[in-house]
């Protein structure tokens, strides 16, 4: 792994860093010296995880261009590093998803990571720097995905846009990757499986690595794919799912 001091005084942006996997990517880079700027559209999430950490909250919805151009404007310099964990979406059968729903999801989920890192690439670029994205997309990413297929196509479709924007940026000393997570418990999963008591269990007994994920879990594989250990790696695809994808 890389070392404590490899990120002194490297910026780090990371996009929904109020909650969940977003916060443990931000602390990890924190703790290893980096400044880290941490990205949310819920207030009260940004500013008490950038307490924590000794880093800055930044208010921002990353469906929203002008937003999203103040955001990278605003940063003292381009950023080293760029985090996109900011997504999720509703559950609803797919019969049942309406226009909102289906456009909500690819604004957010593809649409919020499209803008920031074109933004970012743009600033990098303008100051002849280099930029390592990795983009928290899902282990749905090629369905199926009962009651979430609407966020299961926008995952997979910013799977693609990694590809397609590690092989146009790689020439600018750009690298984009994503990590593709399983199950990992957050404040968003909480929220689906408190509901029903059986949820864990049987997504844990589907595991062959025998338990559901930790933030950690994805923290751990984002730093190293935005680090300089991994600075021949670019438009790659990293499961982070305990084994989920070749389960019987
Ligand atoms: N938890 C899992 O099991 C799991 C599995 C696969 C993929 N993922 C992906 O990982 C990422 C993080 O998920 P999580 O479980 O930590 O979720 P979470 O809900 O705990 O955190 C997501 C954060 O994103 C913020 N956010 C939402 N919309 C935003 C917007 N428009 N602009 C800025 N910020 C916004 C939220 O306020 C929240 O703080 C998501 O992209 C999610 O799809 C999660």
């Amino acid at each position: 792994m890389p070392t404590a001091s490899e990120f002194d005084r490297q910026l780090v942006v990371v996009t929904g860093a109020g909650s969940g996997i977003g916060a443990e990517v931000a602390r990890e880079f924190a703790g290893r010296g980096a400044r880290v700027v941490v990205v949310d559209s819920a207030a009260n999430l940004a500013h008490a995880v950038a307490e924590s950490i000794g880093a800055t909250a930044v208010v921002t919805d990353v469906r929203d261009r002008a937003q999203v151009c103040s955001l990278m404007a605003d940063l003292d310099q381009a950023p080293d590093i760029l985090i996109t964990s900011a997504g999720g979406a509703a559950r609803r059968s797919a019969l049942d998803v309406d226009e909102a729903l289906f456009a909500d999801s690819y604004q957010l989920n593809v649409g919020g990571f499209w803008r920031c890192t074109q933004e970012a690439a743009r600033r990098a670029i303008a100051e002849q720097t280099s930029l390592s994205v990795v983009n928290i997309a899902s282990s749905l990413y090629r369905g199926p995905a009962t009651d979430l297929s609407h966020f299961a196509a926008a995952k997979g479709a910013s799977v693609t846009l990694v590809r397609c924007l590690a092989q146009e940026l790689a020439a600018h000393n750009i690298r984009v990757n994503a990590v593709v997570p399983g199950p990992v418990e957050t404040p968003a999963t909480a929220r689906v499986w408190d509901d029903n008591p059986d949820a864990r269990s049987t997504m844990r007994a589907k595991i062959p690595l025998g338990r559901i994920g930790e933030p950690r879990d994805v923290a751990n594989a984002a730093v190293w794919l935005a680090s300089g250990e991994s600075n021949w790696v670019t438009g790659t695809v990293l499961r982070v799912d305990g084994g989920l994808d070749v389960a019987d």
